[in-house]
C-alpha cells in the first residue's frame, strides 16, 4: 500500500512510518492525518508487523505541527472535528498493543510534539527541538498537548512550555523526561530499530499487557490499578509464552515466544 504523504515500509516485523512532506517540514495537513490513521490500522491488522517506528523525512523536521495553511478555512465546528479525529488517531497509537517508537529527527512542534508523546517511547536526535507553540497562533494545543505533556513532565514544566510556546532542545527534553534518550542524528534510526528489536525479543502479550496497564493506571486510584495489574499478571500465566519463558530460563536457552 502506498500513501500520498507517508513512506510506509515493513522490514522484518517493524513498520517504518515516515511523514513525508519535507518541503513543509512534515506539517500535518488533513491528508497526513488520514494517511496516519490508515497506516496505524495497517500496523494493527497486519500480523507480520509487530512494532512501528515513526519519524520525519528530511534532515530538519520530525513534524512541525498541524498545517497552519489549513487554519484559515477553519471555524469552530471544523476545528472540533479536526481535533477529535487527530486525537482519536493519536490515541490509537498510545493504546496500540504493538509498541511505537518515535524517532524525533528535528522539529517536533505542536502536533509533532503531540504525535511523539502518543508513542510509547521517544528517542531524539541531538538536533531535535520540541515545543507547543500554539499560543503564538492564538489557540491552545488540540491533539493532546495539554493532557500528555503534564503527565509526562509534570504540570509546572508543562505549563511553562504551553504558556510560553518556547522551544527546548534535545538535551533539555531529555533532562525533563520528554525523551528517553538522545542520539547523534546519523544513528537515530539505527538506535530506534535496535530498541524496537529488543522489545520484540520479549513475549508480545506481556509487552501488550505493560502498555495496557501503563495506560489504564492513569485513570485509576492506586488500589484499583494494583488490582488490575494482579488480574493481568494472573491472566498472562495462562499463556503458552509464560510457560515457555520460565522453561527457557531454567534450560538456559533463548525463549521462542509465539504471542500465544
Ligand atoms: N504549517 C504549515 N507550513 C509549515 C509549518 C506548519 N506548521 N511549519 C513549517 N511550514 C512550512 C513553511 O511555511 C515553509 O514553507 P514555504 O517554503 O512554502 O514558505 C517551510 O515549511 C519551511 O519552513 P520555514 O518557516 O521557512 O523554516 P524556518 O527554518 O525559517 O523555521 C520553524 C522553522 C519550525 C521554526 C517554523 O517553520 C515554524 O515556526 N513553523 C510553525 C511551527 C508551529 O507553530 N507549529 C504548531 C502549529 S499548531
Amino acid at each position: 500500500m502506498t500513501y500520498a504523504t507517508l513512506l510506509f515500509d515493513v522490514r522484518d516485523g517493524i513498520a517504518f512510518i515516515t511523514v513525508n512532506r519535507p518541503d513543509k517540514l512534515n506539517a500535518l495537513n488533513r491528508q497526513v492525518i488520514d494517511d496516519l490513521g490508515t497506516a496505524i490500522d495497517q500496523v494493527r491488522n497486519n500480523p507480520d508487523v509487530r512494532a512501528a517506528i515513526i519519524t520525519g523525512a528530511g534532515p530538519r523536521s520530525f513534524v512541525a505541527g498541524a498545517d497552519i495553511a489549513e487554519f484559515q478555512q477553519l471555524g469552530p465546528v471544523a476545528a472540533r472535528r479536526m481535533s477529535t479525529k487527530g486525537s482519536r488517531i493519536f490515541r490509537s497509537i498510545e493504546t496500540s498493543s504493538k509498541p511505537y517508537v518515535a524517532a524525533v529527527n528535528g522539529f517536533a512542534l505542536g502536533g509533532g510534539c503531540e504525535l511523539a508523546m502518543a508513542c510509547h517511547v521517544r528517542l531524539a536526535s541531538d538536533t531535535a527541538k520540541f515545543g507547543q507553540p500554539e499560543v503564538k497562533l492564538g489557540i491552545p494545543p488540540g491533539y493532546g498537548g495539554t493532557v500528555r505533556l503534564p503527565r509526562l513532565i509534570g504540570k509546572g514544566r508543562a505549563l511553562e512550555l504551553l504558556m510560553t510556546g518556547a522551544m527546548i532542545d534535545a538535551q533539555e527534553a531529555y533532562r525533563v523526561g520528554l525523551v528517553n534518550r538522545v542520539h547523534p542524528t546519523d544513528q537515530l534510526l539505527t538506535e530506534a530499530e535496535k530498541l524496537a528489536r529488543s522489545i520484540l525479543t520479549n513475549a508480545p502479550l506481556a509487552v501488550a499487557a505493560c502498555i495496557e496497564m501503563a495506560n489504564a493506571q492513569e485513570d485509576m486510584p492506586l488500589d484499583r490499578a494494583l488490582a488490575m495489574e494482579g488480574t493481568l499478571f494472573a491472566a498472562l500465566f495462562q499463556t503458552e509464552d509464560a510457560v515457555e519463558g520460565a522453561k527457557a530460563f531454567l534450560e538456559k536457552r533463548t525463549p521462542g515466544f509465539k504471542g500465544k
